[in-house]
């Protein structure tokens, strides 16, 4: 397109004021903001702006709770689980499993200078999130004697970064052929009256379009050909702040493939009722997430005959995906839906100065998709509940709740409880917190096994132990 076509566009969709600074820019940023304003979907943006007056959609009418298989309590129950793991282990061992990590978000709540992924979580070593990742699977890789293919996608904010840290690290040992790096696409951001941001004078303000891009940048970056070569058919799905993930856990991998699912996902039990995290439920008899904030308090609050909530299946963003499902999903064009969410979006002036925000003022709109609205489009899902404090402790701010010291604290609390089962005394204060700090790589462990046979002294309060 050439620019004057380009102006015409943005004239007809009332979006010129993105050249506002054009003659005064330099050839190397007019290319670079003609090449963003050229990746623009200018049909979607005014059918996303479009929306942007419209009341929000009409809640569902009709909320129900979701079949989930439950933690294992009876012995029918441990030989289903045990039958599960089987058919998983089969999978894995047979080629048929890779694992799909989403880091392309910004982590704006943690504030870490880099890739969330790089950030050191460690609680004695500089183990980064990262690492813990690739441990666990350089681990499964060689106890299913597999090649379980890692694909990683990353947003263009954090892309470069991300493979450089790898390249340094040399994979962490996992073999460079076996990682993939896909990007996903972005999104540009608008004021409330649906004009374009510009960040710069030369760039829009642009993020990354939601962990729903997944489903896409997998279509459009190929990987799902280069994982169909290699004879992979399901992705074990998950985000990059979680430190406990069981990466491609074969119970859950069984699960979905015993029930011939298309998208299947783990929960944890909300906590109580005011919780914050969305439900895996029905919406008008169609399988999703529910969220917090559209679950009426009445609704929240029920509870079943045994005094259990009646909607506890809190979502946790691990899924397991066919891959013909994402396959289907992209055929035709992507048909995930855009979530509009006001946020604070850095940007410049009619005069090209920065825009000074207040605390906590949102001047924008970001579209987001959410890889769970692909629930609904699933022929068959699982739910499978597991427990939270084995499975999942994310790190989303810098402090508090979901923080760094929390998820450390849960993984050394998941080490303690391992080394207890391994016959090790670990040393504990009133409330039951290990008084020493402890850490387990993946490689040495990564479900408590083989601890006991590695002869360790008696622990003592108060010191670092890294095994
Ligand atoms: P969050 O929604 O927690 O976002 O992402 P975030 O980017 O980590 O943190 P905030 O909200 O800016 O503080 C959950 C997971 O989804 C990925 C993230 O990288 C994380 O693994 N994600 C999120 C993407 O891959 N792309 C996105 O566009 C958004």
């Amino acid at each position: 397109m050439s620019v004057e076509r380009l102006l015409e566009t943005l004239r007809a969709r009332e979006q010129e004021q993105v050249l506002r600074f054009w003659d005064r820019l330099p050839e190397g940023e007019r290319a670079q903001l003609l090449g963003q304003l050229h990746a623009l979907d200018f049909d979607l943006l005014a059918r996303l702006t479009r929306e942007l007056s419209a009341a929000g959609g009409a809640p569902a009418a009709r909320i129900e709770p979701a079949p989930v298989i439950g933690l294992p309590k009876s012995a029918d129950d441990l030989r289903r689980e045990r039958d599960a793991k089987n058919a998983g282990v089969e999978a894995l061992r047979k080629g048929r499993v890779a694992a799909f990590l989403v880091a392309g978000g910004q982590g704006t709540r943690l504030g870490f200078d880099g890739p969330k992924g790089a950030f050191e979580i460690g609680p004695v070593s500089e183990r980064t999130l990262f690492q813990l990742h690739a441990e666990k699977i350089k681990a499964l890789r060689k106890r299913h004697k597999t090649a379980l293919p890692w694909v990683i996608m990353t947003s263009s904010a954090n892309d470069a970064a991300t493979r450089r840290y790898f390249e340094k690290r040399d994979y962490h040992g996992l073999g460079a052929e076996s990682v993939r790096f896909i990007v996903q696409e972005n999104m540009p951001a608008v004021d409330r009256r649906g004009k374009l941001l510009l960040e710069s004078r030369s760039s829009l303000a642009l993020a990354p379009n939601g962990h729903g891009g997944s489903i896409k940048a997998l279509h459009d970056s190929g990987a799902v050909a280069w994982l169909r070569g290699q004879g992979v058919d399901t992705l074990h799905y998950f985000q990059v702040d979680n430190v406990l993930v069981k990466i491609a856990d074969p119970v859950f991998v069984g699960y979905h493939l015993q029930a011939g699912a298309e998208m299947s996902s783990k929960v944890v039990r909300k906590r109580d009722w005011k919780e914050k995290v969305g439900v895996i439920g029905y919406l008008d008899g169609k399988l999703g997430v529910i969220e917090y904030s559209d679950l009426p308090e009445e609704q929240a609050k029920a509870v079943n005959k045994d005094g259990s909530l009646r909607f506890s299946a809190g979502s946790i963003a691990i899924h397991v995906l066919d891959l013909g499902f994402v396959e289907r999903l992209n055929a035709g064009g992507f048909r995930l839906p855009y979530h509009k969410a006001e946020k604070a979006v850095p940007c410049v002036d009619e005069q090209g100065q920065p825009v000074k925000l207040k605390p906590g003022e949102k001047n924008g709109i970001k579209f987001e998709t959410f890889v769970f609205d692909a629930l609904p489009q699933a022929k068959a899902a699982v739910t499978m509940e597991v427990a939270r404090e084995e499975e999942f402790a994310p790190v989303k701010n810098a402090e508090g709740e979901d923080s760094p010291a929390t998820a450390r604290a849960y993984l050394m609390r998941q080490y303690a409880r391992w080394l207890d089962a391994a016959g090790q005394k670990v040393p504990r204060d009133a409330q039951g917190e290990p008084r020493l700090r402890l850490e387990i790589s993946p490689l040495t462990s990564d479900d408590g096994s083989g601890l006991d046979r590695l002869g360790l002294p008696p622990l003592e309060a108060g010191t670092e132990v890294l095994l």
